[in-house]
């Protein structure tokens, strides 16, 4: 608690940490890492904490560390389980240490747009995959979306080939460095608060993310510019710890799932205007968008398509056909 108040003091800047709670009410802490405002997941957090902290008032207070302060990706999740905070919402493709299902999302070009995610996620396939953690204690809550990936890099690209012995920043995820490697690039895992600095400083050639990402975190000021391939999803589970979600009143359990479902709804319908806002900002800022003709977005698929049969055994074959279903 004491590291915690340090931490909250030392961010102040950050009003959402400071919500304050009451006596008696149960704190939920919510840890993510991106921009607190003008991002996917940094608005749904706030619209989470606006509503819990209006509805559930005297029962429930929540409190959000956006930006790294608190925890990385790969330590919230141990975080959870110690009751250091309650809500996280990594990347599906942070998840490998608990479960390979996920490495489902994480293929490149299987959700043809963010509609088709949104069916997918929604549907008999996605409600199931949020219980591929309990053994470990996770509960899955939902999926918020964030945008189709893009690359962004310190030389043009227009063909995969263009990649060839660059350097590229991926999350934690094999599926991810599969891909890297089938364009003939390396790849480095590194967290999200160090990609800036890896940029600018030449540790890293590019990176592939979201728009919101690319605009929020400047990751265009320290690239030569970004290529519009849409080549694979980012988009977070909303994670929660069984033994805090059973250690709820029936009550006070019910009305936060309620207000969760509503809040990933809402936020996950804002998405596409969100992502094209931010892009459209890099683009005010001056910086360069690539985009790609058809046959250079085909000579993408192709170099990528190989990486689907490397991970078919730890996805399975019934979902990713589920996903695929999804694109109609
Ligand atoms: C990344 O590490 O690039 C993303 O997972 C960050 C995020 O949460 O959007």
């Amino acid at each position: 608690l004491a590291a915690t108040a340090a931490v909250t003091l030392a961010f102040s800047g950050a009003a959402q940490a400071t919500e304050s709670c009451d006596d008696g009410e149960i704190v939920i802490k919510f840890s993510h890492v991106v921009a607190a405002t003008g991002h996917p997941k940094g608005d749904a957090a706030t619209l989470l904490a606006e509503r819990v902290n209006k509805e559930m008032d005297g029962k429930a207070c929540m409190q959000v560390f956006p930006n790294s302060q608190l925890f990385d990706d790969d330590k919230v999740m141990e975080a959870l389980l110690l009751g250091d905070v309650q809500l996280a919402a990594p990347s599906l493709s942070k998840f490998e240490a608990y479960t390979l299902k996920f490495r489902l999302f994480d293929l490149p070009f299987l959700f043809q747009d963010l509609d088709a995610v949104e069916r997918f996620s929604t549907g008999a396939e996605g409600k199931a995959l949020l219980n591929s953690m309990t053994e470990y204690g996770f509960q899955g809550l939902g999926y918020w979306s964030s945008g189709l990936k893009q690359f962004s890099a310190n030389k043009p690209l227009l063909l995969p080939t263009d990649a060839a012995g660059m350097k590229f920043r991926i999350q934690t995820s094999d599926v991810a460095e599969a891909m890297i490697e089938a364009m003939g690039a390396n790849a480095q895992k590194l967290a999200f608060k160090e990609v800036y600095g890896a940029l600018q400083t030449g540790v890293v050639d590019g990176q592939e993310n979201s728009w919101s990402n690319i605009y929020t975190q400047k990751f265009f000021e320290v690239q030569d510019g970004i290529t519009e391939t849409n080549h694979q999803l980012l988009a977070y589970l909303l994670v929660t710890s069984d033994e805090w979600l059973n250690s709820l009143e029936p009550d006070v359990r019910d009305q936060f799932l309620k207000i969760a479902e509503e809040v990933t709804a809402a936020a996950n319908g804002s998405v596409a205007q969100q992502e094209a806002t931010n892009r459209q900002r890099i683009l005010d800022a001056g910086a360069t968008i690539r985009e790609l003709t058809p046959e250079q977005r085909q000579a993408w698929v192709d170099a990528m398509k190989p990486v689907w049969s490397k991970f078919e055994g730890d996805i399975g074959k019934d979902l990713i056909d589920a996903a695929v279903a999804s694109n109609t």
